[in-house]
C-alpha cells in the first residue's frame, strides 16, 4: 500500500542532499519512504493525504528515557520547588515501587507513557531499565521495554540498591557479571549513572567494558550534577552517547568535539530540578554533535514531550529552532547509531510528523501548544 502526502508547506528532511523544501510531497510505500519532491511532480499512489500547507518534520527520536517504573515522586518535586536540592537518592523510592508492581501494571505504565510520547510526535524511543536492580527485576524491565521498542538499555548501574549500601563493590560485580549475562539478551545498550553518589569512573569503566564484551553498545549518564570523569570515559570507550553533559570542563568539550560520541542534552531534567541548563552553544560552536531527549522518569524529568524539550533548548540553551529540531530527530538517531530514522529520504523509515503549523519554528515559538496534527510511524498513521 502506498500513500501520497501532499500539500506540504514546509518539509524539513535533515537530508543534506534535499534540505528544507516548500510545496513538497512524500510518497510512502509500506514502512519506507519511496519518493520526495515538489508536490507538482509527485507520482500517483494508492491513497492521498493533503496536509494543506502544514509543515512536516521527521518523527522525534527520544534517545534517552526511563519509562519502565511504577508510582511517581510528585511530592519530591514539590519539595524541590520549595527549595530542596535534587540528589538522585529518590531513585530508591521508585525501585521499591517498581519491584512491588505486577507485570501487567508495569506493562500498562510503559504503554501509557509510550502513547503520550507518540501523541507528541515521538516515533522512536530508547527505554532503560534501572528501577529493578535485581536480576529478575532488571530482566523484567528490559523484557517489557522490548515489547514496544528495539532500543532497550540495561541500566543495572543506576544506583547501588539499599540492600548493597554497605558493599557497593559486590553490586558492581553483580551488575557486570550475573545480572549482565541475564540482561544482555534483552538489551541493545548498556548505560551507567556515573556520578557522585552513584558509580565512580573506575566502577563505570569496569561495568561498561563488561557490557561491550557482552556485545552491548555503550551510553553513559555523565556530568549531570557535577563535573566528573563520565564524559571523558564515554569518549575513551567510544560510547554512542554521553548524556546530560551539564557540567563540562574545556577538556570535556574538546573530547566530545573530536569524537564520534554524541552529547545528548536533557533540558527537562534541569527544568524539573531547577538547575542551570547545559551550554549547548559551547558544544555546538566547538563542533560536537548534540542530541535532545526527554529523560522521561519520575524523579528528575517527568515529561514525555520532545516539543517541550525543543522549546527549552531554544529559549534557555541558545539553540536555534533549526538546531533544536535537528538535535531532536537526526541527533537522536546518531545517538542511537541509526541512519534509517531522524531523516526523510527515499529508503528511510516512514516516520514523520505533520505539524498544525506552517513551519517548524512554531515548535519553539508556540510552547505548550498541541501542534502535532498527524504522526506516521512505519508508514502507519497513529
Ligand atoms: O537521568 N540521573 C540518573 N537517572 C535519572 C533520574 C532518575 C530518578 O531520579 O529517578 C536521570 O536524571
Ligand atoms: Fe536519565
Amino acid at each position: 500500500m502506498s500513500l501520497l502526502v501532499t500539500g506540504i508547506g514546509e518539509l524539513v528532511t535533515n537530508d543534506p542532499a534535499t534540505g528544507t523544501v516548500h510545496d513538497a510531497a512524500i510518497v510512502v510505500d509500506g514502512e519506507r519512504i519511496a519518493w520526495i519532491g515538489p508536490a507538482t511532480q509527485a507520482p500517483a499512489a494508492d491513497e492521498r493525504l493533503d496536509v494543506r500547507g502544514r509543515a512536516v518534520v521527521p518523527g522525534f527520536v527520544d534517545s534517552h528515557a526511563h519509562p519502565v517504573f511504577a508510582g511517581d515522586r510528585a511530592a519530591e518535586f514539590a519539595a524541590r520547588m520549595a527549595g530542596e536540592p535534587y540528589t538522585g537518592g529518590g531513585i530508591r523510592t521508585t525501585v521499591a515501587a517498581t519491584r512491588a508492581a505486577t507485570d501487567d501494571d508495569l506493562r500498562s505504565a510503559v504503554r501509557r507513557l509510550l502513547t503520550e510520547m507518540r501523541r507528541q510526535g515521538t516515533t522512536t524511543v530508547e527505554m532503560k531499565s534501572g528501577y529493578g536492580l535485581t536480576v529478575p527485576d532488571e530482566v523484567r524491565s528490559l523484557r517489557l521495554a522490548g515489547e514496544v521498542t528495539a532500543e532497550t538499555t540495561y541500566l543495572g548501574a543506576h544506583v547501588v540498591p539499599a540492600e548493597y549500601a554497605d558493599r557497593p563493590d559486590d553490586y558492581v560485580t553483580l551488575v557486570s557479571g550475573d545480572m549482565l549475562d541475564a540482561a544482555a539478551p534483552y538489551a541493545r545498550w548498556i548505560d551507567v549513572f556515573c556520578e557522585r553518589g552513584a558509580f565512580d569512573g573506575d566502577q563505570a569503566r569496569a561495568i561498561l567494558t563488561a557490557g561491550a564484551k557482552a556485545g552491548l553498545g555503550l551510553r553513559i549518564h555523565a556530568n549531570q550534577l557535577t563535573e566528573g570523569p563520565g564524559v571523558r570515559l564515554a569518549v575513551d570507550l567510544g560510547a554512542a552517547s554521553a548524556d546530560h553533559c551539564t557540567h563540562l570542563s574545556d577538556a570535556d568539550v574538546d573530547a566530545l568535539a573530536g569524537s564520534g560520541t554524541v552529547a545528548t542534552l536533557l533540558p527537562g531534567a534541569e527544568f524539573s530540578t531547577r538547575s542551570p541548563y547545559p551550554d549547548a552553544r559551547r558544544l555546538l560552536d566547538a563542533g560536537a554533535t548534540v542530541a535532545l531527549a526527554t529523560d522521561c522518569n519520575p524523579g528528575s524529568s517527568y515529561t514525555s514531550s520532545m516539543p517541550f524539550c525543543i522549546a527549552l533548548a531554544v529559549r534557555e540553551m541558545r539553540m536555534t529552532p533549526a538546531e533544536a529540531l535537528w538535535a531532536a530527530t537526526a541527533g537522536g538517531a546518531r545517538a542511537l547509531r541509526r541512519d534509517d530514522i531522524g531523516v526523510l529520504r527515499p529508503g528511510a523509515r516512514a516516520d514523520l510528523v505533520v505539524l498544525d503549523a506552517p513551519s517548524h519554528l512554531h515548535l519553539a515559538y508556540r510552547p505548550g501548544v498541541p501542534l502535532i496534527s498527524t504522526v506516521l510511524h512505519d508508514g502507519v498513521p497513529l
